[in-house]
């Protein structure tokens, strides 16, 4: 019923037709054009599968949505943020990127980038904490995909690093817009001229959603989340990866809510001055008075890093 597919999801194939001439056939890819290998990945609503296109051999990460389910539980507007964030982000190298969508009678099937490195956060446990050349490696690419992501109107609401994958040249691909909030456009919006991006009202979203250890204030005081929501996850991670813990943690959700909105965390000793000034400008409970992207962007902290597609083009530290 919802599920409507658009122009993205086709290919080509060489065919011959009835006088043996050979065409260039316009095809949609399907479930059969693919073999499907082991789990990447399981989600509440969803399974991530390793598969191959049989034309190509090229190897991707498909995510299986179970329609029943999603029905059931009312997710069908998530899926469609999904997908609709997903066709925002195309050709971003630090956001996983969208190929293909189809279906059959049981199951979405969204086809993405491959990332084979895992979870920054597997990544982070096996090592224990980052130095701080690897965390102003890492964190500078998450910033320019967050960068890219709010100059797209989409809010990605559940920043942590369970959900920054890792490719094979230890790169980072920000995955899961399944909570994501869509702004209108802002290039589209503008050519209409029917947005005010000034406006910080219609810029709020509302509702809950995400993951208690990186929660904004704002989303548990007003039940509203803005772009500076994003910047307050990416204070928490750049404090996990130097420290291997996330600043907020206790016993339970409604622990770690209470000293998130009393903010109510320390520095373990050693921790890096410079950092530490970032993360205090950026764990700041008024969402306004939050660091900037272009103010992070020339934080100290970040002294050396080139921003730009220059970044994808460097080889990532060694981890330590
Ligand atoms: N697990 C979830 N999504 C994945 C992806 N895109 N690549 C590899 N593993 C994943």
């Amino acid at each position: 019923e919802e599920w409507k597919e658009r122009g993205a999801a086709v290919g080509t194939r060489q065919e011959y037709d009835a006088d043996g001439k050979l065409v260039l056939k316009t095809v949609k890819k399907g479930v059969k054009d693919f073999t499907f290998g082991r789990t990447l990945g399981e989600g509440s609503y969803s399974t991530v599968l390793l598969a191959t296109d049989k034309q190509t051999l090229k190897e991707y990460a498909v995510k299986v949505l179970d329609k029943k389910h999603i029905i059931k539980e009312k997710k069908i507007k998530y899926v469609n943020i999904e997908k609709e964030a997903l066709n925002r982000l195309i050709e971003h190298p630090g956001i996983v990127r969208l190929y293909y969508t189809f279906q059959d009678n049981s199951s979405l099937y969204y086809v993405l980038d491959i990332a084979n490195g895992g979870e920054l956060l597997g990544v982070l446990k096996k090592v224990g904490s980052f130095d701080e050349e690897c965390t102003r490696f890492f964190g500078a690419q998450i910033l320019d995909a967050i960068e890219h992501m709010h100059n797209r109107g989409v809010i990605h609401r559940d920043l942590k690093p369970e959900n920054v994958l890792m490719d094979d040249q230890m790169h980072i691909k920000i995955t899961d817009f399944g909570t994501a909030k869509l702004l209108p456009d802002p290039r589209k919006a503008s050519e209409l001229g029917i947005y005010d991006m000034q406006d910080p009202e219609s810029t709020r979203a509302k509702s809950f959603v995400g993951t208690a250890e990186y929660v904004s204030p704002e989303l548990l005081t007003d039940k509203s989340a803005c772009k500076a929501s994003d910047l307050w996850a990416f204070g928490c991670i750049i404090y996990q990866l130097l420290s291997g813990r996330p600043p907020f943690k206790a016993g339970n959700e409604y622990q770690t809510f209470q000293k998130i909105v009393g903010l109510e965390y320390e520095f373990p000793p050693g921790f890096p001055p410079a950092a530490r000034d970032l993360v205090e400008r950026l764990l700041v409970l008024d969402p306004q008075r939050r660091l900037s992207i272009e103010h992070i962007k020339n934080h100290e902290f970040f002294d050396g890093i080139a921003w730009g597609r220059g970044l994808w083009k460097q080889k990532a530290p060694r981890l330590r």
